[in-house]
């Protein structure tokens, strides 16, 4: 197995909620709970889990535009957690994101090339910067014309390639993707995918994927963490994962995908996700997903699982599932 390049270690990220006229903190929202996890150089980690769970806040917290109210976040053996101003510049060169939104996350008023080489000059490049935008631009599918153009004068998929464009600017290690192609046609969807494959193989990029459709998580990623409220319910191999779900919610989110071999009437009784998702402002006591979970017990009410064994590198936080020891090392 390669060496890790990201450890996110026991990390929690809660909002303040601030009331009255002296914005006394009431409340926390708990976007992110005492989440541990591990990216290994080059691979493609996923995250997946409801709307709300706290994925774009922890990739958030990633990128340094959060602080985490407790834990580390490490890169390249290195704790950035405490990092800030100046020295954060080096890590801010390696990691880069891609958003959802490209309209939004590119200047309207800038064109591509201008969107480009700004991003260039900040971090003070030392090579020719017309040359290197017109390479960034063809290495993502764009013929050089598009230097000259405006967001607004290209399609979802184009301007989502110069985001991508953009992330490769300064030659980064990881690259974050929030829902990087969610808001394209499936057709489209498919092209950015395969850049985002071939740009993996060709450059050694590690990803944190962060998508709401299984099918392309299962597609793009080598590993899945599966969050609910904040916390990893179950984490594995991303063909292990999908074929072998343990957690009851790993479970109910993939039959909630519509199936061509959907499972019987019976099995599908007990994994059907009822109900709504609890606040983040007061989550249940327990296992958080206590109060949808069709297999809870008494029990579930009170203790809080720790994350199992239950298979090589495959863990999963469940009353339910019972340790099974592997003599292989997990994650
Ligand atoms: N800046 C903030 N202040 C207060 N609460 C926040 C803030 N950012 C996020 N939250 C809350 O934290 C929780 C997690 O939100 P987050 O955006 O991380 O979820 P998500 O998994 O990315 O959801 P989605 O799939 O809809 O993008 C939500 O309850 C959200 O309302
Ligand atoms: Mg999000």
């Amino acid at each position: 197995m390669s060496a890790p390049l990201l450890r996110i270690e026991n990390v929690s990220v809660h909002f303040p909620v601030h009331k009255g006229l002296m914005q006394r903190e009431v409340a926390a929202v708990k976007a992110v709970e005492k989440v541990t996890l591990t990216l290994n150089q080059g691979e493609a980690f996923g995250l997946v889990g409801e709307s709300g769970c706290g994925k774009t806040t922890l990739a958030r917290t990633v990128l340094r535009l959060v602080d985490p109210t407790e834990g580390e976040i490490w890169f390249d053996g290195q704790n950035i957690t405490g990092m800030s101003g100046k020295s954060l510049l080096p890590y801010r060169k390696r990691v880069a994101a891609i958003f959802q939104d490209p309209f939004s996350s590119l200047n309207p008023r800038m064109t591509a090339g201008g969107i480009l080489s700004e991003v260039l000059r900040v971090h003070r490049y030392e090579g020719d910067v017309s040359a290197r935008v017109a390479e960034l631009l063809q290495i993502c599918g764009l013929a050089p014309r598009f230097a000259d153009l405006y967001p607004h004068q290209m399609s979802g998929g184009q301007r989502q390639r110069v985001g991508i464009a953009r992330a490769l600017a300064l030659e980064p290690d990881l690259i974050v993707c929030d829902e990087a192609v969610s808001a394209l046609d499936v057709s489209i969807q498919a092209q950015i995918i395969n850049l985002l494959t071939d740009l993996r193989k060709r450059f050694g990029l590690t990803f944190l994927f962060i998508g709401h459709d299984l099918s392309v998580v299962r597609h793009l990623c080598d590993r899945v963490a599966v969050m609910y409220l904040g916390r990893v319910m179950e984490m594995a191999g991303s063909e292990e994962l999908f074929d072998n779900p343990e957690h009851p919610y790993t479970r109910a989110l993939i039959d909630a995908v519509p199936n061509p071999d959907p499972l019987s009437e019976a099995e599908r009784a007990t994994t059907a996700l009822a109900g709504e998702i609890p606040s983040p402002l007061d989550p249940p006591s327990g296992c958080v997903f206590h109060t949808r979970c069709p297999i809870a017990t008494a029990q579930c009410r009170t203790e809080i699982p720790e994350a199992v064994t239950v298979g090589p590198d495959h863990v999963a936080a469940c009353l339910a599932v019972s340790e099974r020891p592997v003599s292989e090392k997990t994650t």
